[in-house]
């Protein structure tokens, strides 16, 4: 198995983009205008888009939810793997990749959202010591629902999987 991460042109994959994000993310998917803000970056599986993360640089948000510019800070907007795909490990190696990649470019906080009853992401998040700040109430839609807030301090030399 060969696994490579490549960022994705957002302008001129807008169409593949969103055809994974909706078979990923159904309802929650981003529509054009959230994808423009974002850097994209796919992981490839033996050359098949398997997974996508997609981050707003050196951004936070406030209590509400709302983005605040905050240097240092990675916010991860996307974690998705196909669903004929998961479940093999790939999730954790893209969560893997997604915290090398905050340290390689230097930031010194990844903060991120999930749904309330998404144990799976919140279980991996954990797992690389991402710790739960805060809930934001009725922060998604279809269905209504709240969002834990986690965030990772980064530190020199503390990229331990805990499991
Ligand atoms: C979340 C997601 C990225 C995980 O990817 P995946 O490839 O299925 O995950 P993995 O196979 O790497 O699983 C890794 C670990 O997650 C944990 N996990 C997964 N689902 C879980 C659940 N429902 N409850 C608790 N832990 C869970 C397990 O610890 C698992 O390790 P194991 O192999 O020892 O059981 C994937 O399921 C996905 O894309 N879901 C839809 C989109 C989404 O919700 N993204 C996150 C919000 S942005």
């Amino acid at each position: 198995m060969k696994v490579e991460f490549r960022r994705a042109e957002v302008s001129s994959e807008l169409r593949s983009l969103m055809t994974f994000d909706k078979k990923v993310f159904g309802a929650d998917a981003f529509d054009r205008a959230m994808w423009a803000e974002l850097e994209v970056w796919w992981m490839l599986v033996d050359s098949v888009k398997a997974g996508c993360a997609a981050f707003e640089a050196d951004t936070a948000f406030d209590r509400n939810g709302e983005p605040v510019r905050e240097e240092g800070t990675l916010y991860i907007a996307t974690t998705g793997v196909l669903p004929r795909l998961q479940g093999r490990g790939l999730g954790l190696l893209l969560k893997a990749w997604q915290v090398a990649f905050a340290r390689r470019h230097g930031y010194r906080r990844i903060v991120t959202n999930h749904r309330a009853s998404n144990a799976g992401i919140i279980a991996i998040n954990k797992g690389f010591g991402f710790r739960r700040t805060g809930r934001i109430k009725g922060y998604y839609s279809e269905p209504d629902e709240d969002a834990i807030s986690m965030e990772l301090v980064l530190k020199d030399g503390d990229l331990v999987l805990k499991r």
